[in-house]
C-alpha cells in the first residue's frame, strides 16, 4: 500500500526511480511522483493515475539527479490528484510516506495558519515539521529527529533536504522498509521487490529505527537514537523476479504456476508420504489454534477450519484481523495462534499478531514473504513459498496457503495422536497429487472462457459451497468482485433459503461448487432449489458429480476425480480463471483492479 524507493548515488536517478515504481505498482497506483535534487534545488514531478503517466510527464518535463525519492500511491487521505501525490514538498524539504500519519490534523492546526497546506493529505505535514525545524537552526539530522517524535502511527518515510544533496533521511514505524546497498550508490524501497534491479543486499529497518544514508554510508538508529547495526540478507534472485514470460497478465501466469507452486509449497512440509514439522512446532502443547488473517488469506483460513477439525480435532476458529484485533477475544492460555499473510506486511493481520504476543500466545507467520515484519515478529515462521505474486487479486498464494495449512493439520493430526501412519500416508499422497490435479484443471481454460462471455453481461452471480467449499464460494464471489466488477455474493448453499433466495431470479448466474463428497447431495438439493427460481448454474465438480448431477445444471466445469480431502485447492483453479476471463471479457485492469492495492499496510 503506496511504495517508496530513494536512490542516492554517483549516476542519474529519475529512469531508475521510475523503474522501481513500475515494480512497486502493485502496492497502489492512484498517482505517482519523484523529487530529485538538481543543482542544489529540490525538483518534482507528478502525475495522476499510474506510473506510465509519470512518464509522460517526465518526458515532457525532465528532470533528474544523483539523490531522488519516489512514490505510487494508494489513496487514503485526500483523492488521487496531483496535489495530493507524493513527493510533498516544504520549503527546502521533500517527503515520501508510506502509511497513515494518525494525528496529522492536531500537528497541522499547530501551524496555526502560518504554512500553507496544498495538499489534503496527512503526509505534508511531515514536510512542514521538518522545513521549520530547519529553519529554526537545527541540523537535517536534529529537525528529521525531532519531526519523528511529532509523528503518530504507522509509517514509512523517505526525505531529501535541498541544501543538504547527498543524504536520504529515512524512518520505519509500523510499515516496512528495507535499505538496498549498493557500489558507491545506497537505496531505500518498500521491499526487496522495489530494488531487484539496484540491489541484492538488504538491510531491514526494524520497528522504530530511522536511518541517514548516504552514496557510501548507512546509518541506522533505533527509536531512543542510538546508533545500531542492523544484519544485512541476500535475497535470492528467484524472491524478486517478477517478469511476465509469455501470459498476457501476472494474474494468468500465476495461476498457471500453481502447477508448481503448489508442489513446491508441499515440499517444505513434506518427507515422501510423511508430513514434516517446521522448527519447533508441536501442536501437543496446545489446546486452540487461532487463525487470522484479511481477506484472500482469512478463506484460506476458513477452509483449514475444516481440515484442522476433521484431519486433526483440533479445537479451531478463524477471524478476520480488522474484528478480531478490536473484540478483544478470549484466548486460551495454551494457545497456538497463526497469521496467514501473503505479504507479510498487512497492517490489521500484524496487529492482530502483536496482540496474540501480548497475550501470551505462540505465534506462527505463515507467509510468503520471509523478510516481511510478520516473519520477523511470530515466535515461528513458516513458508507459503509461492514465489512472488504481483497480480494483486491473489491466487497461488491462496493455494499455496491451502497447501500449508492441509500439510500443517496433518502434523497437527499426527502429532496428538489422531490419525496413524497409514492416515498419514494417504493424506500426503493426496497432497502429492495436487500439482497434477491442477494441471489437468488448467485445460478447463477453453471452456471457461466462454463461460465468462455469458457472466460478463450480468450483474450480479452468486457462489454457493459447503463444508470447505463454502469459503472457496465465498474466495470465487470476491475474485470475480476484485477484477471485473461484477457484484457477486458467496453463500454457504445451505443458508441461501435463509434470504439471499429472494434475488435468484430468472437467468441469475449461481455457480455451485460441489465435487462429490459426502455433502454433495445436501448441495445438490440446493441447486435444485436455485434452478426451480430460474437461476442459471455453472456446477463446478468432478468427475462422478459430473455424472450424477451434471444434467441438471446449465454447464459443467469438471475436474478429475481427487481425493476429497485436497478438493478445496484443486477447484480453485476453475474459480480463478472463471473470474480472469470474465474480467478480461469486460476489458477490465485485470493485474490492477480500481481501487485496490495488493499490501495493505494501513488499517
Ligand atoms: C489485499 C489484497 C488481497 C489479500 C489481502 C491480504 O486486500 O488485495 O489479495 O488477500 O490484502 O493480504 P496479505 O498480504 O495479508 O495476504
Amino acid at each position: 500500500m503506496c511504495g517508496i524507493i530513494g536512490i542516492v548515488g554517483n549516476r542519474p536517478v529519475a529512469p531508475r526511480l521510475v523503474d522501481g515504481l513500475k515494480r512497486l505498482e502493485y502496492r497502489g497506483y492512484d498517482s505517482a511522483g519523484i523529487a530529485v535534487i538538481e543543482g542544489g534545488d529540490l525538483k518534482r514531478s507528478r502525475a495522476k493515475g499510474k506510473i506510465v503517466e509519470l512518464e509522460a510527464e517526465l518526458s515532457r518535463a525532465p528532470i533528474d539527479g544523483l539523490i531522488g525519492i519516489a512514490h505510487t500511491r494508494w489513496a487514503t487521505h485526500g483523492k488521487p490528484t496531483v496535489a495530493n501525490a507524493h513527493p510533498h514538498i516544504s520549503g527546502r524539504v521533500a517527503v515520501v510516506h508510506n502509511g497513515i500519519i494518525e494525528n496529522y490534523e492536531t500537528l497541522r492546526a499547530s501551524f496555526d495558519g502560518a504554512r500553507n497546506f496544498e495538499s489534503d493529505t496527512d503526509t505534508e505535514v511531515v514536510a512542514h515539521i521538518m522545513d521549520a525545524a530547519l529553519s529554526a537552526g537545527m541540523t537535517p539530522k536534529d529537525a528529521f529527529a525531532h519531526t519523528l517524535k511529532q509523528l503518530h502511527g504507522a509509517f514509512a518515510l523517505g526525505v531529501i533536504v535541498g541544501d543538504n544533496a547527498g543524504h536520504i533521511y529515512a524512518a520505519r514505524r509500523g510499515s516496512p522498509l528495507a535499505i538496498g546497498l549498493g557500489d558507491g550508490e545506497n537505496y531505500i524501497g518498500s521491499d526487496a521487490i522495489a530494488l531487484a534491479a539496484l540491489s541484492s543486499d538488504m538491510v531491514y529497518l526494524e520497528e522504530g529505527d530511522s536511518a541517514i544514508i548516504t552514496a557510501n554510508s548507512v546509518e541506522i538508529f533505533d527509536e531512543n537514537g542510538t546508533a545500531v547495526s542492523r544484519d544485512t540478507t541476500r535475497i535470492d534472485d528467484a524472491a524478486i523476479a517478477t517478469d511476465k514470460g509469455p501470459f498476457a497478465h501476472y494474474m494468468l501466469k500465476e495461476v498457471h504456476e500453481q502447477v508448481r507452486t503448489t508442489g513446491q509449497t508441499l515440499s517444505n512440509y513434506a518427507d515422501g508420504e510423511s508430513v514434516k514439522a517446521p522448527e519447533g512446532l508441536d501442536f501437543t502443547a496446545f489446546d486452540r489454534l487461532t487463525l487470522i488473517a484479511c481477506g484472500t488469506a482469512s478463506y484460506a483460513g476458513h477452509v483449514a477450519k475444516y481440515w484442522f477439525e476433521q484431519i486433526a480435532q483440533m479445537p479451531c476458529e478463524i477471524d478476520i484481523a480488522s474484528e478480531f484485533r478490536y473484540r478483544s477475544p478470549v484466548l486460551s492460555p495454551r494457545g497456538l495462534a497463526m497469521v496467514i499473510s501473503q505479504s507479510g506486511e498487512t497492517a490489521d493481520t500484524l496487529a492482530a499478531l502483536r496482540y496474540c504476543k501480548e497475550k501470551g500466545q505462540t505465534t506462527i507467520a505463515l507467509v510468503n514473504v520471509m523478510t516481511s515484519t510478520m516473519a520477523r515478529e511470530a515466535d515461528i515462521a513458516i513458508p507459503i513459498d509461492a514465489g512472488p505474486e504481483i497480480g494483486v487479486a491473489s491466487t497461488k498464494a491462496f493455494t499455496s496457503q491451502l497447501m500449508a495449512l492441509y500439510a500443517l493439520s496433518v502434523l497437527a493430526g499426527k502429532q496428538r495422536g489422531g490419525i496413524d501412519v497409514a492416515a498419514e500416508a494417504d493424506l500426503m499422497k493426496a497432497a502429492a497429487a495436487v500439482p497434477a490435479l491442477v494441471g489437468k484443471s488448467l485445460l478447463l481454460d477453453a471452456q471457461i472462457k466462454t463461460l465468462a462471455a455469458d457472466l460478463a453481461g450480468n450483474r450480479s452471480a452468486f457462489y454457493l459451497g459447503r463444508g470447505p467449499h463454502f469459503p472457496l464460494a465465498l474466495e470465487g464471489a470476491l475474485k470475480l468482485k476484485e477484477i471485473s466488477y461484477i457484484h457477486a455474493e458467496g453463500y454457504a448453499a445451505g443458508e441461501l433459503k435463509h434470504g439471499p433466495i429472494a434475488l435468484i431470479e430468472d437467468g441469475t448466474p449461481v455457480i455451485v461448487i460441489a465435487p462429490f463428497d459426502e455433502l454433495f447431495e445436501k448441495t445438490v438439493s440446493n441447486m435444485q432449489e436455485v434452478l426451480s427460481r430460474g437461476a442459471k448454474v455453472t456446477l463446478i465438480t468432478d468427475a462422478k458429480g459430473a455424472k450424477l448431477a451434471g444434467h441438471m445444471a446449465h454447464a459443467v466445469l469438471t475436474v478429475p476425480d481427487m481425493p476429497q480431502t485436497v478438493a478445496p485447492i484443486v477447484l480453485s483453479v476453475p474459480v480463478q480463471l472463471l473470474a480472469y476471463h470474465t474480467a478480461l471479457a469486460l476489458g477490465t485492469d485485470v493485474d490492477q483492479p480500481r481501487n485496490l492495492a495488493k499490501s495493505v499496510t494501513v488499517e
